[in-house]
Parts: C-alpha cells; structure tokens; sequence
C-alpha cells in the first residue's frame, strides 16, 4: 500500500523534527500517557515513535524495560535508540507490529495515525498487540483549527498560492476533526471508547527560531517550505510572520489535538 500523504516527509534529520513538531511532544506526551492511565511497571508501546518525545515519557512513567518502540524513519529510530537505551526500538509500521498478541498493557500513537497508510489496520494492530482490557489511545493535530504554527502556516501558503489549498493539512489529513478518531477506534472494536483534546505549548526565541526547521524539509508544512523558489519561499516567510504577528522577541504558540482512547474487549 502507498505511503499517506505526508508520511515520506519524516526521513529527515531528528534535530530538524526536534525543532519544528517535536517542541510541543513532551508536553503532548505527558497528557495522552494521563489519558491512557500508565502505571509505573506497567508494559506499553509507543507507535511511530519519531525521535522519541512520548518514549521518553514512557519511560519516565513506567522505567525503559517496560517500554518498546516502533517507527518506520531510519534517522528517527536511529536518534530514538540514542537517546532510549535500554528501550527495544524497531524500525517498523503500524500496521504491521513485530510484537506478540497481547504484549503491552497500553498502545499509544501520538500524531501518527493520520500518516498511516491504512489507519484501521494500525489500530487494529495496536488492539492485537494489547491484551484485553488494556488501553489503545492517540492524539492528532486540530490542523484546521487551533494548532496554531501549522494553521498559520497553510493560510499563509494559500494566500500567496491558492493551489497550496491541496496541500493544506487542515484540508488534506483524516482524523483532524472533532470526533472522527472516536468513529475509528470504534469500527476496530475498541470499547469504552473516550474523546477529548490537549492544548499544550512551545516556546520559541523569535521568529528565526520558528522559520529555520522549516527549511530543513521536514513534515508535510518543511517539505512544502523547500519545494518553492527561494522568493516565493521568502514570501511566505515574511507571510507568516505577518500572521503569527511575532518578531525577534521570545513567544509562546498553543496547538490543540485531538485525543481518543479505548479498551480491547
Ligand atoms: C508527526 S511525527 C510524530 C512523531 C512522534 N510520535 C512525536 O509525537 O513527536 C509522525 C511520525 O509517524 C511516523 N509514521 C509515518 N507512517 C507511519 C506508519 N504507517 N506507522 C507508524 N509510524 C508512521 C513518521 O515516521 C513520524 O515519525
């Protein structure tokens, strides 16, 4: 099956990623851990794990023996093995886990499962690989709404380039909206199925510091950044720090996801 739309824009460089996503991770990751209800000890998989902002969460909640990995980005994996020792981390999709049936107590996908390319078949891979009565649970992006650098981003994209509207993730992504990761997890058959939403933060030293992951190609909005001509890509800079209305100063952005969680019956 093709790679979703988005999915190949990940093997990049996990500094990159660190500095444009993966700023709001940590606190994302402590918020889906709440919902999931990790317990210290307690055995869970983080799934497409990217360089490891939930795993390191994981492991603070429940001790690396306790915590495995997957991700199909070889520089992910790679940053994630160096910065988790002792994790089992493997490079591996979720739709296709290399685990036992009922090995975790908890499965997690945080910002993920819309990148799958057949999100029911990785949740019903999260589901075989937790035993009964464990917990299945994820979060994805309110990209057309409140995740703020990346809504920002795409208005900015499209008023300067309608056809950017097909690239906007707002528009482009599955399970971006209220309620639609709650009709997945049903229809794979988890039960006491529970939607809700994070808003978390990332704090930036200035406009400069937001912009230059962005030109190191990583995600759907970097690799849209790098694909245009180097006026029209500083158009859109100047764009989006109109938008964002920020400058050389330190600020704070907020983005909202959306989360779900469910139990295997
Ligand atoms: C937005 S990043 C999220 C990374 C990490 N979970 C985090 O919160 O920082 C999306 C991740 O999904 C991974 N991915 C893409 N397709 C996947 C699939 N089919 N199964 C598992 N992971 C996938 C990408 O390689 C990338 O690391």
């Amino acid at each position: 099956m093709a790679d979703a739309p988005g999915a190949a824009t990940f093997q990049t460089p996990a500094g990159a990623y660190d500095r444009h996503i993966g700023r709001y991770g940590r606190e994302l990751g402590r918020a889906l851990i709440a919902v999931a209800g990790v317990k210290p000890g307690q055995r869970a998989l983080d799934v497409g794990c990217g360089p490891g902002a939930l795993t390191a969460e994981l492991v603070a909640a429940a001790g690396a023996d306790n915590v495995a990995a997957v991700d199909p980005s070889a520089p992910f994996v790679d940053a994630c093995r160096e910065r988790q020792p002792g994790v089992r981390i493997e490079l591996a999709r979720a739709e296709a886990l290399p685990f036992e049936d009922g090995s975790f107590d908890h499965a997690l996908a945080q910002l993920v499962v819309n990148f799958m390319s057949d999100p029911p078949a990785g949740v019903r891979e999260m589901a075989r690989v937790t035993h009964s009565g464990g917990t299945v649970t994820a979060a994805v992006w309110d990209y057309a709404g409140e995740m703020t650098l990346l809504r920002r981003f795409w208005d900015a994209a499209v008023a300067l380039d309608p056809l950017a509207a097909d690239l906007d993730e707002g528009r482009s992504m599955p399970f971006c909206a209220r309620g639609e990761l709650e009709e997945l997890w049903s229809a794979a058959g988890l039960s006491a199925v529970r939607g809700s939403e994070a808003i978390v933060s990332a704090s930036y030293d200035g406009f400069e510091d937001l912009w230059e992951p962005l030109e190191r190609g990583v995600a759907p909005s970097g690799a849209y950044a790098v694909s245009l001509a180097p006026e029209r890509r500083a158009a859109l800079k100047e764009e989006l720090r109109t938008r964002l209305a920020v400058g050389d100063e330190p600020f704070d952005l907020t983005a909202r996801a959306w989360v779900v969680t469910g139990r295997v019956p």
